[in-house]
């Protein structure tokens, strides 16, 4: 990209999909590849911004679009509870805050120190979760004056209408500046290379409307960002 409008501009990204372990050997997971979070952190750099990126369980082979950058930061984090310490201490030194990760809503309230065995139980376990923090809404309230976050909602619907309506209540939920929506279901949006995703603004309108690769649908994003920050620099 040729575009300059995020210089200096300091950019926290989230990616990939939180894991839970169950014991050491054993987590509960989620079907994040991280690569749309990885491509807001490399488009957002090729615009001028210094990223760091906070990559939970994200694949070599996918950070390798930003990990020889020196634009970049990449921290790599496990579960939930590391993101969301990674993300408190860092997000008081971002302008915006993309939260693109798939994070785990329950965590495994008893963690095994040692692998469960079937030969040891004469029936299935049960495994007993507890409600991890929602860390977007933690940022939300400790955001900064002028700091624009965004926050993730990947939905399966039925139809546009649904999907939107769905996005416009889990924004009131989060309190975000910015929400991008997308469809996810079987075969689309977690693994692929495409995304499809609106952005809704604070008041719920659909600001913008983009398919196609992840790093286009990252440029999308990243034109919102730019819109919202100039906005709080108005303020
Ligand atoms: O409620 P839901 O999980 O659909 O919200 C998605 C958005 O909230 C994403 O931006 C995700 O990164 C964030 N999230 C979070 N902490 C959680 C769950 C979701 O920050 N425990």
């Amino acid at each position: 990209s040729s575009r300059h409008d995020l210089d200096e501009v300091r950019v926290l990204v989230t990616a990939g999909g939180t894991r839970e372990p169950i014991d050491p050997v054993r987590f509960i997971g989620n079907r994040s590849s991280g690569k749309q979070g990885v491509a807001l952190a490399a488009a957002a750099a090729d615009r001028g911004a210094k990223v760091v990126l906070l990559a939970a369980n994200v694949e070599a082979a996918v950070l390798a679009d930003v990990s020889e950058r020196d634009d970049v930061r990449v921290v790599p984090v496990g579960t939930a509870a590391e993101l969301e310490a990674a993300a408190q201490g860092a997000a008081p030194g971002a302008d915006a805050v993309i939260m693109a990760a798939a994070v785990a809503d329950y965590r495994v309230a008893e963690v095994s120190d040692s692998k469960l065995r079937k030969e040891d139980s004469d029936a299935p376990p049960v495994l007993e979760l507890v409600e991890n923090p929602d860390i977007l809404v933690g940022l939300v309230r400790a955001r900064h004056d002028g700091q624009v976050i965004v926050g993730f909602a990947a939905e399966t619907a039925e139809d546009a209408d649904e999907l939107l309506e769905r996005g416009r209540r889990k924004l009131a939920r989060k309190g975000v500046d910015l929400l991008a929506v997308n469809a996810v279901g079987w075969v689309q949006g977690f693994e692929s290379a495409e995304n499809a995703v609106q952005v809704l603004d604070a008041d719920g309108r659909m600001v913008r409307e983009i398919g196609g690769s992840k790093r286009e649908v990252a440029e999308a994003i990243l034109d919102t960002v730019v819109d919202e920050l100039a906005a709080a620099r108005r303020e």
